[in-house]
């Protein structure tokens, strides 16, 4: 495989294409046994492929099929009961679907940085077979990777791995580089299901405060990355005073739209990439699929480039806006693990807080609700909760906002974060968090 056409000189692209065209069901005859399945990126993944790959496993009672998937978003009939027996199952991130399937010992979450997942699938674990969405072939035979560049580039380019592309009109042709030819293909075939979506985040009073907290912390000419969730949607609706801001982001998902259209992008200060939004994967609704078809403003690359926290500190004033599920006094961030229970996964957020502590002028910002469960849990803690996972460690951590307030972490002492940290947990933890305060450093706050 390469990124260029493997042109045959007697065929056109049409005919490569029509030579290539089968049904799902054969499409998937080339899996055997002890075969690692690599299943594409979030938005990407190919529903009815994965389905039909299931079935000829089942009915051909092939084993120990090892499946590669990174943040499930489809139906996954993988995870139907007795299907163990059948396949490895293992997690790059966890979704809606794989969190109970991995709590419950039946498949395994792969601790990686988003940055090294293109190497985990093409040296690790280098995958044998690839089922990815693609669109529909350009006028040169060139399908998009469309709303998943991220790791598919790479894998869909190793010498020994089969891609097997189901190309549909619903996936939009997203510019940058992600693109594979006809040719590069093991087969096609066509479908026409609706691309996953995902839903607006409901943005409540909570968001709105940290919203507008983290707005006071954006410049403009800042860059920015956004991580997923309310809280970054809510951030967004605050910036649309701000003049000439980048993104260099992960992902994105619908908030950035509204944004864009009041004129606060346009990427004119960033020294890299300059006047382009470059991103590596997408998630959202049909809105902001439609939005960025053949949009020139946006730059799909691999995640080995964008999420590359040297590439990132390429660009001065990099702001990263990242959440957490718990944070103790030391400033040590959890943002994937509920105790023992993987809950999603370090993602970018590494990638990006590196990144952006590095850039000349850059910040990360860590920002979540000071309380969960309806009040009564805190998420400023005085020990993150037994077995679960630093995320960001103490030596990376910079800005945490709540709706409280913002405690600047970077150079602080153990004594001063815990009092900052104190300072924005929610009034009804504080007296608890100020016990714990006095024990650890022999005096009242
Ligand atoms: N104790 C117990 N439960 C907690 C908790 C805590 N300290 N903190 C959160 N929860 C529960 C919530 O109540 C909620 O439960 P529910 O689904 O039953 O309502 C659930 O965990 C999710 O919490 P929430 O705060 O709503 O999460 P979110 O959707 O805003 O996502 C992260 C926050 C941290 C999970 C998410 O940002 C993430 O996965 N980050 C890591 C990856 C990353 O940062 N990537 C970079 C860019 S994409």
């Amino acid at each position: 495989h390469d990124a260029l056409p493997i042109w045959c000189s007697h065929m056109s692209w049409r005919e490569i294409y029509a030579a290539k065209l089968k049904t799902p069901e054969e499409a998937v005859k080339i899996i055997h046994s002890g075969d690692t399945v690599l299943i594409a990126h979030a938005a990407a993944e190919p529903d009815g492929l994965v389905s039909a790959m299931v079935d000829y496993v089942v009915e051909q009672d092939l084993r120990d099929i090892h499946l590669v998937q990174q943040h499930d978003m489809g139906t996954c009939k993988f995870f139907e009961q007795g299907m163990e027996k059948h396949f490895r199952y293992s997690s790059l991130f966890i979704g809606a679907r794989s969190r109970n399937y991995v709590a419950e010992g039946k498949g395994d979450y792969v601790p990686v940085f988003f940055n090294r997942i293109p190497n985990y699938v093409t040296d690790i674990e280098p995958a044998d077979v690839f089922l990815v969405t693609l669109s529909m072939p350009d006028e040169h035979g060139y399908c998009s990777y469309g709303l998943s560049c991220d790791f598919a580039k790479e894998a869909g380019e190793r010498p020994g791995t089969k891609v097997i592309g189901a190309v549909n009109p619903n996936m939009p042709r997203v510019m940058g580089d992600n693109f594979i030819h006809v040719s590069c293909l093991e087969s096609i075939v066509e479908s026409n299901e609706p691309i996953h979506e995902h839903a607006r985040p409901v943005i409540g009073e909570v968001e709105e405060k940290i919203g507008a907290n983290i707005a006071g912390l954006v410049h403009d000419g800042d860059c920015l990355q956004l991580g997923i969730g309310a809280i970054p949607d809510a951030v967004l609706k605050f910036l649309g005073d701000k003049k000439d801001l980048g993104i260099h982001s992960e992902m994105i998902s619908d908030g950035l739209m509204d944004l864009y259209e009041t004129g606060a992008i346009t990427g004119k200060r960033k020294n890299i990439d300059k006047g382009r939004m470059v991103i590596t994967f997408m998630m959202g609704t049909r809105k902001l699929y439609d939005f960025v078809n053949d949009n020139p403003a946006i730059c799909m690359k691999p995640v080995s480039y964008v999420n590359d926290p040297f590439v990132i500190s390429q660009n001065d004033n990099v702001v990263s806006i990242n959440s957490a599920l718990q944070i103790d006094l030391m400033g040590q961030v959890c943002a994937e693990a509920i105790g023992l229970k993987q809950y999603s996964a370090v993602g970018g957020q590494m990638d990006f807080v590196r990144g952006a502590s590095a850039s000349k002028g850059g910040k990360s910002i860590i920002a979540f609700g000071a309380t969960t469960k309806g009040g009564t849990i805190s998420k400023i803690v005085p020990f993150l909760t037994q077995g679960a996972a630093v995320t960001t460690s103490r030596n990376d951590v910079d800005y945490i906002v709540t709706e409280y307030g913002i405690a600047h972490l970077k150079g602080k002492s153990l004594r001063e974060r815990a009092q900052a940290l104190i300072s924005i947990a929610a009034p009804a933890f504080r007296d608890d968090l100020a016990k714990e305060f006095e024990k650890r450093f022999g005096e009242t706050i």
